[in-house]
């Protein structure tokens, strides 16, 4: 997405946080068709995101030279067509294993899979009447959105398609990068959204159910509102409960008019989960693992599990999605760092998955405070529960600020026989953890009600 964007939907996340904190999740959760297409989707609360394709072999480096922004490699370097296509004359990844890439993602507690289809370079990872540019025409022959959506079926993911409409390879996309040799002479924009079209309707009729549409490379000059209303109804009919997001249409107008809609369901935060979460939207925060998307032979800088185990907290306690990416090598092997994340997540989330599956934002509009020097307290919600998320024991009480109703029960998920104590005061129900209690990661306090959640008055 690029920055202008960005900055756009924060704005509007800002003006909704404004009004007040998060709202109940029966507003979010509103009735009609989008609520009901909407509801996996809110629920699964993380996913898988993977980029691969040509820029996956040279991971980065270009004769010898970093590029940069690894799938951005053919732009970076200014490569000319007719040299980076060699790479699909010799793209075959020997330890390509789609079902393995699908058990990382269901055992790190993912609940679906975006795969990058066709990224900006143009090169689809699957058979299309519509070009040669394509798996089926390199040594490896096979079509990996099958295998992926095979997987993903066996193990019980929903199915996305990452799927940019920026294109650097097709004749007729423009504009033509300005360092491009290719003359753009007789190019027909008109003829690459049919082309688009046409590779879409693949996507959409030959894999079963496709359950997410993640567009991109939406920002350049020839993409217009009125194109991404159109491929939105088209998609549409063609899988009436898809899930698009937001990058299907370009940024909304700065003043815009009365009954302006935006195409997509739901908005996209890049590398960064927005201050307040974005009340009153759908939203999914994209992320690395390390600094890269594609594979990355100079980028070892991998988050931790304890990193990676905050992002989602953080995320889903503000109402979001994190979309987690990995960037498989050449060979189609995820990097080793990046499977030691997705199974330290895994282990995290089999103990505590129920305080993030399936919730929804804080009721609280920041973060609890503690004593001095103890990092504040994020909590998710269930109708019936609250989720509050430590960092470390000590650190004082945790008051839930305008809870009036006692308790019905109060347990550290994983570890029950931890006596947390609670107690009413004038502000909210208090809750006092032992000063030294299990070694856990990010331990989680269930704090259960017999009636639904209420705070204030
Ligand atoms: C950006 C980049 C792209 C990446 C995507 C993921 O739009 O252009 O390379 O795939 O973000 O969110």
């Amino acid at each position: 997405m690029d920055r202008r964007d960005f900055l756009l939907h924060c704005a509007g996340g800002a003006a909704a946080a404004a009004l007040g904190a998060h709202p109940a999740p029966e507003a979010v959760a509103a009735p009609g068709p989008r609520g009901d297409r909407m509801a996996w989707w809110r629920e699964a609360r993380f996913g898988m995101f993977i980029h691969f394709g040509l820029y996956s072999g040279p991971g980065g480096e270009w004769h010898g030279t970093p590029t940069g922004s690894h799938e951005w490699m053919r732009h970076n370097a200014r490569i000319p067509d007719d040299e980076y296509r060699r790479l699909a004359d010799a793209f075959a990844p020997a330890a390509l294993d789609a079902d393995a890439w699908v058990r990382a993602a269901r055992d790190a507690g993912q609940r679906y899979v975006v795969l990058t289809t066709k990224h900006h370079e143009g090169f689809a990872l699957f058979h299309s009447d519509v070009s040669r540019y394509t798996t089926a025409h390199t040594p490896l022959r096979r079509d990996v959105c099958a295998e992926v959506a095979r997987a993903c079926r066996a193990h019980g993911l929903e199915l996305g398609w990452y799927y940019s409409i920026m294109d650097w390879h097709h004749p007729d996309y423009l504009p033509r990068r300005e360092w491009e040799s290719r003359d753009a002479t007789g190019a027909d924009f008109a003829r690459y959204v049919a082309f688009m079209k046409a590779q879409l309707h693949e996507l959409l009729t030959r894999y079963g159910d496709v359950a997410v549409l993640w567009f991109d490379g939406q920002w350049e000059s020839t993409w217009t509102h009125a194109a991404a209303l159109e491929l939105e109804a088209y998609c549409r009919r063609l899988m009436p409960g898809v899930i698009i997001n937001d990058r299907i249409d370009v940024a909304p107008p700065a003043a815009p008019p009365p009954g302006y809609r935006r195409a997509g369901d739901y908005v996209t935060p890049e590398l960064t989960v927005p201050e307040r979460g974005l009340p009153g939207q759908d939203w999914e925060t994209c992320m690395t693992m390390n600094r890269n998307w594609g594979y990355a032979k100079d980028d070892p800088d991998f988050k931790s599990v304890p990193t990676l185990v905050k992002l989602l907290v953080e995320t889903a306690s503000k109402g979001g999605n994190l979309l987690l990416n990995v960037g498989p090598d050449g060979d189609g092997r995820i990097p080793p760092p990046s499977l030691e994340g997705l199974a330290g997540m895994g282990a995290w989330l089999r103990t505590n998955g129920r305080a993030i599956h399936g919730t929804v934002a804080s009721p609280f509009a920041a973060p609890l405070p503690r004593a001095a020097g103890a990092a504040p307290v994020r909590v998710t919600r269930r109708e019936r529960a609250l989720h509050l998320f430590l960092e470390t024991w000590e650190g004082g009480p945790v008051v839930l600020p305008g809870v009036r109703e006692a308790p019905r029960s109060v347990r550290v998920l994983g570890a029950e026989g931890t006596p947390v104590a609670w107690a009413r005061t004038p502000d909210g129900i208090a809750l006092t953890m032992p000063e030294r209690g299990p070694d856990l990661l990010v331990p989680v306090v269930e704090v259960a009600f017999a009636s639904p959640v209420r705070v204030g008055s």
